[in-house]
């Protein structure tokens, strides 16, 4: 038996939650009902990602995982595909010393391998470059894609059970947690998706079993410090039980 998924703002009898995770959706229709290409309203997307960042910050939120890119957005024109790839490329460049400044850990999180490598070279730096920082806490998914992830793990573990380093009985929910991707990080406590699509779209499938969800009807470039502001209200009166029974029924 693993251990229960404790969350840091549970244990501390805060409603504000300390991990947070977007799926940050709708530049797309945020650009098409402007005319403008799918590219534009990515652009637009970045900077909704600014201010989120600053806005969870400013919030009491010390954890932000954000979806950027997943591993069946491939499945979209090369075009949009090598814009959002420059987007986190400029992303990167333009920010990272403001970010390292500022106190934030940089953690990247999806399949590496299919990055081009001065990309690979741009994330390692990031993530090493901010890896003493501890006012904050942001990780990007980028090719990500949560039933990858799990293959991956779960590959690691075979290779390692395979070669006789780790024993069938041994594996539990935290030899699997520690392969990972977002491995010693504590399991989000809240999942907000914008743009009024009601699915996960593949987001860290493991994760999430226990996060609260909450869909936002705003298109992604369109989030505003308020639009976050009432999610955490919503999260703030919600029950979490993880199994056991409601509070005050026991
Ligand atoms: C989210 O916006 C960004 C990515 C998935 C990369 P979309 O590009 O999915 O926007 P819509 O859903 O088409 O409006
Ligand atoms: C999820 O959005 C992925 C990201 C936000 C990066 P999509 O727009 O790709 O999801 P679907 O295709 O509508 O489910
Ligand atoms: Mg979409």
């Amino acid at each position: 038996m693993s251990a229960a998924p404790v969350s840091t703002s549970e244990a501390s009898g805060d409603h504000t939650p300390d991990h947070i995770a977007i799926i940050m959706d709708g530049n797309g229709r945020w650009a098409k009902a402007r005319g403008l290409p799918r590219e534009a309203g990515h652009e637009r997307g970045v900077e909704a990602l600014r201010r989120t960042i600053e806005a969870a910050g400013d919030l009491g939120v010390r954890r932000l995982t954000v979806f950027s890119f997943s591993t069946e957005n491939w499945r979209r024109p090369v075009s949009e595909v090598t814009a959002l790839f420059g987007l986190l490329r400029a992303y990167v460049k333009r920010d990272l010393a403001r970010l390292k400044r500022e106190g934030v850990q940089v953690r990247i999180i999806g399949n590496r391998a299919g990055l081009p490598p001065d990309i690979a070279e741009l994330v390692k730096r990031a993530e090493e470059e901010t890896a003493h920082n501890e006012r904050f806490f942001l990780t990007i998914a980028f090719n990500y894609g949560g039933r990858e992830e799990i293959v991956r793990a779960v590959s690691s573990l075979a290779e390692d059970v395979a070669a006789g380093r780790v024993a069938p009985s041994e594996i539990n929910e935290n030899t699997i947690e520690s392969r990972l991707d977002t491995s010693g990080w504590p399991d989000p406590d809240l999942i907000i998706r914008t743009s009024g699509e009601y699915r996960i779209s593949n987001f860290l499938l493991w994760q999430i079993a226990y996060s609260e969800l909450v869909f936002v009807d705003v298109l992604w470039p369109d989030f505003t410090i308020e639009h976050l502001k009432d999610a955490l209200e919503t999260y703030a009166a919600r029950e979490r039980r993880f199994g056991a029974v409601a509070t005050g029924t026991a």
